[in-house]
């Protein structure tokens, strides 16, 4: 029998009129940070980091795709190339520059603690015997593990800053360690919760977030920082700014 002819290779590939299909890069983000990445009524992902890096790639000539990951394997999903890229509130530390690259930070943070209205805490100091609740792994959970030592029984370590925040409101713990934006979010929407902060900027060394890729990666790098530079110089980053922060 006669036998079919194999088609071209160029028949395979698209007409050169249409433009290459465009990757989707995919984002990790523990969507329980309000109001920086956190889930809206409808289940949808956003927040301040999702109209930044939704600006930051439109300039940069990318596209993203939100896929919302536990803090806890966040790191690991991208070391393993389950994701792209993560924008959590992301403090660049040393530690973390070892396993993953940073683009140019894009937010300023500081640790605040939160504590009941009535509590006597006032310094970074005075939490060194007290119960204090913190998100496992975060920056709020070093400083914490710094000031008590490794093998203090007195941190209670959560997988949200949220869970640790309510905890407080329950009595089980007399502090809350965790990032400036996101306590101060909490505190304003929970009134009934009775909180007040405590600023110690004594202790508490200035932290600033930024963009992680995968060690090497430094095509998508280039991308980010390019559109990062973009939307800061066009406006856009002031804009989104004061549309989550009001000022
Ligand atoms: N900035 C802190 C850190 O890097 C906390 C970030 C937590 N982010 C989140 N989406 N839960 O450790």
């Amino acid at each position: 029998s006669k036998q079919e002819p194999a088609a071209p290779v160029e028949a395979a590939s698209a007409p050169a009129s249409e433009p290459a299909p465009v990757k989707v890069y995919t984002v990790g983000t523990d969507a329980a940070y309000a109001p920086f990445e956190y889930q809206n009524e409808k289940g949808e992902i956003v927040g301040f980091s999702v109209d930044l890096l939704t600006a930051v790639a439109e300039k940069g000539g990318f596209q993203v795709k939100f896929i919302n990951t536990p803090w806890e394997g966040i790191f690991n999903a991208l070391t393993q190339g389950d994701r792209d890229l993560l924008i959590s509130s992301i403090t660049i530390t040393d530690e973390r520059k070892q396993t993953m690259d940073f683009s140019d930070p894009y937010f300023d943070a500081i640790q605040l603690i939160a504590v009941k209205a009535d509590s006597k805490v006032a310094k970074f100091e005075d939490l060194k015997k007290l119960k204090v609740g913190v998100q496992t792994g975060t920056t709020g959970d070093e400083v914490v593990t710094k000031l008590q030592g490794k093998t203090s029984t007195l941190i209670k370590r959560f997988e949200s800053t949220p869970l640790a925040l309510k905890e407080l409101e329950a009595g089980g713990v007399d502090a809350v360690v965790a990032d400036n934006g996101v306590v101060i979010h909490y505190v304003a929407n929970n009134p009934d919760a009775k909180f007040k902060t405590v600023a110690d900027t004594k202790s508490f060394a200035p932290e600033q977030y930024g963009i992680a890729v995968k060690k090497g990666n430094a095509e998508l790098m280039a991308m980010i920082n390019k559109g990062l530079a973009a939307v800061k110089a066009d406006g856009s980053y002031a804009a989104i700014y004061k549309k989550t922060f009001g000022t």
